[in-house]
């Protein structure tokens, strides 16, 4: 499987240039989340942690997508795994960054495995992160533009970043046949019946109607006071709105209603040996 993968990815198109190279890194084990770190150089703050679904089936099976829907906050992101990683991760990254006489300001975005030896850091983005910005915003009291000036005008840390207690699930409606060739340019029906947030990706508009046009069509986004609530709201929702071979992921934000409770503790999975090799860390 992986050496099909590899040849496709080195002789086909779906990668375009990024496809010319490949580097071969170790495999991490362990559920992912994505922290958004802002910093104006002398400050930090978080906001909500949210976890995405980059596969592209349910259960997590499948070729990896830019992502079919997240969620926030996951539990996963105790304050004790957040405090670790804010001393760890955040804090050197940063520091290295100054040492080498870069002063980072904006949103350093760590995508974090959690593995049996702690948090292993899977990639940086010097970006939000799509899907997790369409639940991280609607979670975010705080007017955005304040805190974009707050962080050109180094006044970080006066800010107060207040973030909604509400849960925000997210649901990629895809086209058919994506991750791979997809199809285009299927009218898109329902978007007035429904009453979700809908952050538009692939579609355009043509005379009175809007269309298909890219793999990932749209994110339905709901807010609720708990995951399980806009889970079931995002999934009524998402059957008022319907395309030509639409498909969508029904288990987004499911482990968060079915993960045991001391990996919610320990912000790790439930493997016991594992967890005892967590335990240490903590
Ligand atoms: N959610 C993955 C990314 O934005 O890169």
């Amino acid at each position: 499987e992986g050496a099909t993968f590899i040849k496709s990815a080195l002789e086909g198109e779906s990668f375009g240039m990024s496809g010319a190279k490949i580097i071969i890194e170790e495999f991490l084990v362990g559920e992912e989340i994505s922290v958004f770190a802002l910093t104006d150089g002398k400050s930090i703050k978080y906001l909500s942690v949210a976890q995405d679904h980059k596969r592209v089936f349910e259960g997590d099976k499948g070729p990896n997508t830019g992502g079919m829907g997240a969620y926030a906050s996951t539990s996963l992101a105790s304050p004790r795994l957040m405090e670790h990683v804010h001393n760890t991760i955040i804090i050197p990254t940063l520091e290295t960054l100054k040492s080498q006489g870069i002063v980072y300001k904006g949103v350093l975005y760590a995508g974090l495995i959690l593995t049996s030896k702690g948090p292993q850091v899977l990639e940086y983005n010097c970006r939000f992160g799509d899907p997790e910005t369409q639940v991280l915003l609607p979670l975010l009291e705080t007017d955005f533009a304040l805190l974009v000036k707050a962080v050109v005008e180094e006044e970080l840390e006066s800010l107060e970043i207040n973030l909604s207690p509400k849960k925000a699930v997210c649901f990629v409606a895809a086209s058919g046949g994506y991750p791979g060739d997809y199809t285009k340019n299927k009218v898109i029906h329902g978007l007035d019946k429904t009453s979700s947030l809908v952050f538009h990706a692939g579609t355009k508009k043509e005379k009175h109607e809007i269309l298909t046009n890219g793999g990932r069509v749209l994110n339905i986004v709901v807010l609720a006071n708990t995951i399980k609530e806009a889970r079931k709201k995002a999934l009524v929702e998402l059957e008022k709105i319907s395309f030509e071979a639409m498909h969508y992921r029904k288990d987004i934000a499911l482990k968060e209603l079915t993960r045991p409770l001391v990996s919610v503790i320990m912000g790790s999975e439930s493997d016991l040996p594992i967890l005892k090799e967590t335990l240490k860390i903590f």
